[in-house]
């Protein structure tokens, strides 16, 4: 390895997201490749994401590449569902560091765990109205059957911390009773904030239907990309060296207070950035 190369290699993993729930991907990574550093960018000014057209996720998307670029990042992680539904292709076409969005590792594992052939998809309206956890799952599996379900409820029920929470389970209830219904193997918690009322989803859907988190099979498809391409950074970042760097459009306050109750260690801060600026 030159000494280039090894600086190289040391460079951060940018991840973006449409605010907090992005941390559940960060999350993964952290646990997954400890030797990563992370920039993270979440753009609360502007969610929530899902509710909004694709012209404008694209162009907020782009907005926030070059962003991660200036923080020289050798990969960028797409952490959010309707981003990665919306902006991914035009992106990957645009610039020159890989990318990986979290919904074709979600649909991948999803169309090889399927036993009858029929999976569930849920997500924000906008990852459900693209299709696009159908589309990557039936170049897999072209004879299965995705049953896909907006849940627009679930987003703020998560922000409001009501995890476990008679509202979240008279909703998810509503919501998931159609997918029951049908006989699914196989769900995707096609968004973000999803892991985090997993429980809830587990308890309704119950033991027979296989839950995929795409949060957790972005990381693993991230390490893999990482070695493949003789990336992963060869040295654990030594103590004090902040190997996390957290940034956000607005209310850098909140943002700390829901990463500091889930991720695995205390933030110290988020800086506020204008991102109109890029
Ligand atoms: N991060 C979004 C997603 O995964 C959910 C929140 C939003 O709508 O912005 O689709």
């Amino acid at each position: 390895m030159t000494e280039e190369n090894r600086e190289y290699r040391q460079l951060p993993i940018g991840v973006f997201d449409s605010g907090v729930g992005g941390l559940t991907v960060a999350r993964e990574i952290m646990r997954q490749s400890p030797n990563e550093k992370i920039v993270y960018f979440g753009d609360t000014a502007r969610v929530p994401y899902g509710s909004k057209s694709r012209d404008t996720i694209t162009r907020y998307s782009r907005q926030i590449v070059r962003f991660l670029q200036t923080m020289e990042v050798k990969a960028i992680v797409v952490a959010c569902n309707t981003a990665s539904a919306y902006a991914l292709d035009d992106l990957e076409k645009e610039i020159d560091v890989p990318l990986i969005g979290v919904v074709r590792p979600g649909a991948k594992v999803a169309a090889e765990a399927t036993k009858n052939g029929r999976i569930g998809v849920i997500g924000t309206e906008g990852t459900i109205g693209s299709g696009i956890y159908a589309t990557y799952i039936r170049q897999i599996r072209p004879d299965a059957e995705v049953i896909q379900k907006a849940c627009p409820l679930f987003v703020p029920l998560v922000e409001e911390g009501l995890w476990k929470d008679p509202v979240t389970d008279e909703i998810a209830m509503r919501y998931l009773t159609e997918l029951i219904d049908i006989g699914i193997d196989t769900l995707i918690l096609g968004c973000t904030h999803y892991p985090l009322i997993r429980e809830t989803v587990a308890g309704i859907m119950g033991d027979h239907v296989r839950l995929v988190n795409p949060a957790y099979e972005t990381a693993r498809e991230l390490k893999e990309m990482l070695e493949e391409r003789g990336l992963s950074n060869p040295v654990f970042p030594s103590l004090g060296a902040n190997p996390y760097r957290f940034f956000v459009s607005d209310g850098a306050e909140r943002f700390k207070q829901f990463a500091n109750s889930i991720l695995p260690y205390g933030i110290l801060s988020a800086k506020v950035i204008n991102i109109e600026e890029y």
